[in-house]
């Protein structure tokens, strides 16, 4: 009798735990890392007051993902605009040039958001303990 018993009362546990299970949750995307900057819809470069400028001067000879796709520092970005400057026809950026770094920088710098996080420095490292069952 106790046995029935005890069988009873599991599966009317079982059956409640079944039917007041919540509701499916919506996936929880609060661990994604939300992208909030603006991006210009025809280059995907970041809105910005100067992306008039980095758009006339930077994607009349090739693609803006060339810039979206890389992350320089700003004496990085002002190498690659005097590697162009000797190798590709670029023109002087006159005034513009240094809005333009600071856009770039700002935007499309090793440590934008988007980008790798730095590597760990300082690490203490400890020996692990041999973990005995207590
Ligand atoms: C006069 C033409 C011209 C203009 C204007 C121009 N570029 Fe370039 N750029 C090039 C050429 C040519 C390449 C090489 C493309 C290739 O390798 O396919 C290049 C390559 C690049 C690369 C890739 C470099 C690498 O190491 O792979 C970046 C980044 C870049 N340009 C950024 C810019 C930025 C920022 C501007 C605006 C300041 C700009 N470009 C304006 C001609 C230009």
């Amino acid at each position: 009798m106790n046995v029935l018993k005890t069988v009873f009362v599991l599966l009317a546990g079982v059956m409640l735990a079944a039917y007041t299970r919540p509701a499916t949750q919506p996936p929880d995307h609060t661990y994604m890392r939300m992208d909030t900057t603006k991006k210009d819809t025809e280059t995907g470069l970041v809105m910005d007051q100067s992306l008039y400028l980095v758009k006339a001067q930077c994607t009349q000879c090739h693609s803006s993902k060339l810039i979206v796709q890389n992350r320089f520092t700003r004496d990085g970005w002002k190498q690659k605009i005097r590697w162009m400057q000797a190798n590709h026809n670029l023109w002087d950026l006159g005034e513009t040039e240094k809005p333009v770094l600071d856009y770039l920088e700002k935007h499309y710098g090793p440590t934008t958001a988007h980008a790798r996080r730095a590597p760990l420095k300082d690490i203490k490292w400890y020996k692990l303990e041999s973990v005995q069952p207590q």
